[in-house]
């Protein structure tokens, strides 16, 4: 008797070879075609049961649902839905479930919406959806670990809790074990952090790039892939208070080696998925197309989701200076009708969504990597241009998302990067660590972040960012 998982069946040709399989029943059908499915696939194996042969009670027992677990021939299927069935000996019941509470919490996402799943931690996981869903992203996480491992990346594990503010924009989330309700105090009346158990301000990490950068700046090439938290109140179908983030860092790389990494990455992963999860793909797409036909014509999907990640595979970013978009966004029908809800001006003006989505989905119609940014919009470590106004920033613009790469060229130079620090009021000793490097043999290097939950969405055509990650964490919700 060979046990195998249901994905390992279904490929099997050991016809008459005796089996043994277990799982939870999707479906019962006339006393005697058990559908069973394990988590390994998207398919179901059909394991046909001579109901004169069992005990009535343990069929009975057989409901959707249930944990079951099968022993039978592998054996050729006469039906045409199933190359392959479980010619079923003996039936053994692992864990009952009433059909009826199982029915009414999930199994047809047709009737109970996306949102009404994500309230049922444990069921959501076996519908097709969202299995379909955590196989890819389980294997694109997998893609990610082995693009930078071929390419002689080191993996670093950067801190959680830290006391630096990397993007500077100031929604974290702290971290301290005072007794909130009577933490010590100053003189002055302010909380005395001093006394608190990392003996300074602490919050958990919004970006791993400046420790990222010390130990680039030693290993050479790094990456990171970690959990990243915001504490933007931002509900939106993108944002997540804790998602995942991927950061590669590159000594001796510019913003152009900065573009062509991301570009080759992206490509990588997603060649990979295309390769590795036909089936679920498949699945997700029919998903897709359903969801799109009750959307009225003008907001479906041009393409189906495998063309569209073919169409990324098979075409070069475009690459726009901010400047040139900004021209474009100016000229642009919605920004003259005033139908944007961000009038573009002037130069200088930050991008919204609404903007970015419009370069990418009605301009230029293919991902965009706009760059060298206005430096009064973006991060203090980015490294300014000559014109002494941009700096050397990109963002990766991708359809149906809008940004999924952030990164930039650092600014290597000491004295530089200490001027935009004083401007903006960030204290020298809190970064000394920070600018250590750029003391001791710095030198040109650059990164980006790429937002995991991000890609996971485009790669699975799912419209909330909520439904791509196992637990999702968002304003007023943290259950689980
Ligand atoms: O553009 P961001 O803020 O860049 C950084 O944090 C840089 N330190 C990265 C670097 O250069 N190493 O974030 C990077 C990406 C975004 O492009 C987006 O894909 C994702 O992280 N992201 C979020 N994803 C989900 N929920 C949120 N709240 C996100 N905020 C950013
Ligand atoms: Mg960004």
């Amino acid at each position: 008797m060979i046990q195998a998982k249901v994905a390992e069946i279904l490929e099997s040709d050991q016809f008459l070879q005796e089996f043994k399989v277990s799982g939870w029943v999707r479906s019962f059908r006339s006393n005697r075609f058990v559908a069973l499915n394990d988590g390994s696939t998207i398919n179901n194996i059909q394991c046909v049961i001579d109901f004169e042969k069992f005990n009535p009670e343990t069929l009975k027992r057989i409901t959707v649902g249930a944990a079951i677990s099968v022993k039978g021939i592998l054996k050729e299927s006469e039906g045409k839905q199933q190359r392959v069935e479980i010619d079923a000996k003996e039936v053994t019941i692992l864990g009952d479930a009433n059909p009826e509470e199982v029915k009414l919490t999930i199994l047809s996402p047709k009737r109970h919406s996306l949102e009404k799943l994500r309230e049922q931690a444990h069921l959501r996981v076996r519908t097709n959806t969202f299995g379909a869903i955590m196989r890819v992203r389980s294997k694109l996480s997998f893609a990610v670990h082995s693009y930078f491992q071929q390419n002689n990346f080191y993996y670093v594990n950067t801190p959680i809790i830290t006391g630096s503010d990397a993007e500077g924009a100031g929604e974290m989330f702290k971290v301290t074990n005072f007794d909130l309700k009577n933490p010590p105090k100053n003189e002055d009346g302010s909380i005395d952090y001093k006394k608190d158990f990392f003996g300074k301000e602490t919050n958990l990490t919004v970006s791993g790039q400046l420790e990222g950068e010390t130990y680039a700046l030693g290993l050479g090439q790094i990456y990171t892939f970690g959990p990243t938290f915001r504490a933007e109140n931002s509900n939106t179908s993108r944002h997540l208070a804790e998602f995942w983030m991927i950061e590669p860092e590159i000594a001796f790389c510019d913003l152009d080696g900065n573009m062509d990494l991301a570009e080759d990455f992206i490509k990588y992963v997603v060649k990979y998925v295309l390769e590795n999860c036909k089936d679920d793909l498949e699945f997700l797409e029919q998903r897709l197309a359903n969801e799109d036909k009750a959307k009225p014509a003008a907001e479906r999907s041009e393409m189906g989701l495998i063309e569209k990640l073919k169409f990324v595979l098979e075409n070069n970013f475009k690459r726009v200076s901010y400047t040139e978009a900004i021209d474009i966004l100016k000229d642009s029908k919605p920004n003259k009708k005033k139908k944007f809800k961000y009038i573009i001006e002037e130069w200088g003006a930050d991008l919204q969504s609404e903007h970015e989505r419009y370069l990418v989905e009605k301009h230029f119609k293919c991902p965009v990597i706009l760059f060298d940014y206005p430096a009064k919009i973006k991060a203090f470590y980015m490294r300014l241009n000559e014109d002494g106004k941009t700096v050397r920033a990109m963002d990766i613009l991708f359809p149906g998302i809008g940004e999924i790469v952030g990164g930039s060229q650092r600014e290597e130079r000491l004295d530089v990067l200490k001027e935009k620090m004083a401007e903006l009021g960030i204290e020298e000793k809190e970064l000394w660590w920070y600018l250590d490097t750029r003391r001791f043999g710095t030198c040109v290097h650059s990164g980006f972040g790429l937002g995991f939950e991000r890609l996971v969405q485009f790669v699975t055509g799912m419209g909330n960012i909520r439904d791509v990650i196992p637990f999702p964490r968002t304003p007023q919700s943290a259950e689980f």
